[in-house]
């Protein structure tokens, strides 16, 4: 593959994940559990992890879209246990999740959220979201209504953390990222690296200012929002 999370990236976007058994993944714990795997959160979750230590110190609730696997939330929970982790993502990867979660054991972990972007959002309030490597799976539509929903449930100080590849002024960042962008189309039309001023656009709608875009491995970025309730852009009903 590419530099970037490339094609692995894209298989994880077709469930079922590749399932392999516990002892496949650690010799020393072998077990009958089935959890899903996708070797590209082991590779940048300490990356990310640099970004969230930065940006999530203070904050307490986190709603994770897309979860995936959950190897990022059991991980990223385990290391941050001041947060409540809140996993979310499509029905059909639920017990995968669940299953990373159980064996786990995290005392920050609830139970994953059923959550379609484009369907019913959760009535809690958040204070942090964080996504990787989504918003290239999703429809444009679909991003839009990630950004609306996420309006719904963010608190107006709310911290928004977004990683993955994006396109600068509709132009690709590395020949790797063209690659994957073609084969992410060639799976699925509707899929494709979005430009980072048209999220940020999508972000402004629903009062959140763009205050950091960290370079990442493999031609990634993190994009870190935060709400303020003072923004002009705030919608108001
Ligand atoms: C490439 S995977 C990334 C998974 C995980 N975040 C990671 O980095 O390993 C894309 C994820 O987006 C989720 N997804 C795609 N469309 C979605 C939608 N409409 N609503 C919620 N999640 C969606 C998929 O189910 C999948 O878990």
């Amino acid at each position: 593959m590419g530099e970037n999370d490339g094609p692995s990236a894209a298989l994880q976007a077709a469930p079922p994940f590749a399932l392999i058994t516990q002892a496949d993944m650690s010799p020393t714990n072998p077990g009958p559990n089935l959890k899903p795997c996708a070797p590209a959160t082991e590779r940048n979750r300490e990356p990310i992890e640099r970004v969230l230590r930065q940006y999530l110190a203070d904050r307490r609730k986190v709603i994770e879209i897309g979860s995936g696997t959950g190897q990022h939330a059991v991980h990223f929970a385990s290391v941050f246990p001041h947060l409540l982790w809140q996993t979310s993502d499509r029905a059909e990867n639920l017990a995968g999740i669940r299953a990373w979660l159980q064996d786990a054991g995290l005392p920050n972990t609830p139970d994953a959220l059923s959550l379609d972007v484009g369907g019913i959002w959760p009535e809690a309030q958040f204070d942090a979201a964080f996504s990787a490597n989504t918003l290239h799976i999703m429809s444009w539509s679909e991003v839009e209504q990630m950004f609306g929903g996420l309006g719904q449930v963010l608190t107006d100080d709310a911290v928004l953390i977004i990683y993955g590849p994006f396109n600068y002024d509709g132009a690709f960042t590395s020949d790797s990222n063209r690659d994957f962008d073609q084969a992410l189309k060639a799976d699925a039309p509707h899929r494709g690296i979005r430009d980072q001023a048209a999220v940020d656009t999508l972000a402004a709608s629903i009062g959140m200012r763009l205050i950091a875009d960290v370079a990442m491995p493999a031609n990634n970025r993190c994009l870190v929002w935060q709400r303020s309730s003072t923004s002009s852009h705030r919608a108001t009903c």
